[in-house]
C-alpha cells in the first residue's frame, strides 16, 4: 500500500514539510543499516464531534526506542517525555486520526567507514493513515519459513533495529511468494519465534502459549497488552520454548502486533487451526483488546495519551 502523506514530521526538535524529510545518499544508514524505529497507532474513541482520540501504549513505545537506540550506543538528545511530546505535536499538527506512528533515529552523513560513532544521529517522527497489515478478517494463511530468526548474539532482537527487518524480509518475502500471507520463523535451536513482524500465540486446552523473549522475538507491546488482558480474564499463559509442531495441534492461534493487532491464523502449513475460525481464547482477548482502543470500556491500564483532533472517524 503506497504511503499516503501528511503535511508535518517532526525531524530534531521541529515540525518540517514531509516532501523536505530528505537524506543524503552517503548517510551512515543507508550503507550500513544503522537505524532504530518504532510502530505505534493512533486509535479513536467515538465517532464525529465528541469522538477522542489517544496515542496507545505510547510510553512503552518510546521507552523501548530509547532502549534500541542504547543497545547501539546511539545517544537520543531528547528524554522519554520530550520523544512522548513529539509523538503527540506531530499528529495533532497533522489532524489525521486513526493513524499509524513511525518514530526512527540514524546515523546520518559523517563518515562512511563502519563505526557510526562519528556520524550524526537524527530523530524523525512521522504519522500517516494505515490500515490491516495482514490481509483479510477471515484470518491468515501462513507459512514456516525456511529462515531462521536471528541467533543469539548476533543481532540483538530486543532492539527493533531497522536492519534486523532484512531477516524479516526474507521471511515475508518468501511466504508471500509461495503464496502465503506470512512466515512464522523458528529460532536457531529449531523452537518457534515468531512472525516477520508480529508475536506468535497459540491455544490449546484453554491455556495460552508465547514464546519466551530467549526465543528471539521482539518484546513486543501488543503481546505485553494481551499477556495483561489475558491475566484479568482468568486464561493461564504458558511463555516456554515451543516445538514447532505445536503448530499443528494446537486449537487457535493469532499474531499479536501494532501492525496486525490482533489477526486469528487460518491455517499453518495448509494445515487448519481448529477449524479455522477465530476461537473462543482469541475472541475474547481480540474483543477485550478492541474494547479499550475503541473506548467501549474505560481505559483502566491507562493505555491510551489522548491527542486533540478536529474530527476524528471510527477507527
Ligand atoms: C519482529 C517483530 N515482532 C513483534 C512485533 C510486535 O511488536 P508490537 O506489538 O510492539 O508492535 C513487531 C512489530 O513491531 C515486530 O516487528
Amino acid at each position: 500500500m503506497p504511503i499516503q502523506s501528511t503535511p508535518n514530521i517532526w525531524h530534531n526538535g521541529e515540525l518540517i514539510p514531509w516532501e523536505k524529510a530528505n537524506i543524503h545518499v552517503m548517510s551512515h544508514v543507508v550503507h550500513y543499516g544503522s537505524s532504530v524505529f518504532e510502530g505505534i497507532r493512533c486509535y479513536t474513541q467515538g465517532e464525529g464531534r465528541g469522538a477522542t482520540a489517544g496515542v496507545f501504549r505510547l510510553r512503552e513505545h518510546m521507552q523501548r526506542f530509547l532502549d534500541s537506540a542504547r543497545i547501539y550506543r546511539m545517544d537520543l538528545p531528547y528524554t522519554l517525555e520530550q520523544l512522548e511530546a513529539a509523538v503527540v505535536e506531530v499528529v495533532e499538527a497533522n489532524g489525521v486520526v486513526p493513524c499509524y506512528i513511525r518514530p526512527v533515529a540514524f546515523r546520518g552523513y559523517g563518515e562512511i567507514g563502519v563505526n557510526p560513532l562519528k556520524s550524526p544521529v537524527e530523530v524523525y517522527v512521522a504519522n500517516f493513515p494505515w490500515g490491516k497489515y495482514v490481509p483479510g478478517t477471515a484470518g491468515a494463511d501462513v507459512c514456516v519459513s525456511s529462515w531462521n530468526r536471528l541467533a543469539p548474539n548476533t543481532m540483538p532482537s530486543l532492539a527493533k533495529a531497522g536492519a534486523n527487518y532484512m531477516n524479516s524480509q526474507l521471511i515475508r518475502m518468501e511466504a508471500e511468494v509461495n503464496g502465503y500471507s506470512e512466515g512464522i520463523a523458528l529460532d536457531t535451536n529449531g523452537y518457534l519465534s515468531e512472525g516477520s513482524g508480529e508475536n506468535l500465540f497459540l491455544v490449546r486446552g484453554g491455556t495460552l502459549y508465547t514464546s519466551p523473549l530467549a526465543n528471539s522475538v521482539l518484546n513486543g507491546i501488543t503481546r505485553d497488552s494481551i499477556l495483561v488482558l489475558a491475566r484479568q480474564l482468568g486464561i493461564p499463559i504458558v511463555e516456554q520454548a515451543l516445538p514447532r509442531e505445536m503448530l499443528y495441534i494446537c486449537d487457535e492461534a493469532f499474531f499479536t502486533g501494532t501492525a496486525v493487532e490482533v489477526t486469528h491464523l487460518r491455517s499453518v502449513d495448509r494445515i487448519l487451526v481448529g477449524d479455522g475460525t477465530m476461537g473462543p481464547v482469541t475472541r475474547a482477548l481480540h474483543d477485550a483488546y478492541f474494547a479499550v482502543l475503541s473506548g467501549q470500556q474505560p481505559d483502566r491500564f491507562h493505555w491510551l495519551t489522548p491527542v486533540k483532533v478536529r474530527e476524528a472517524v471510527a477507527a
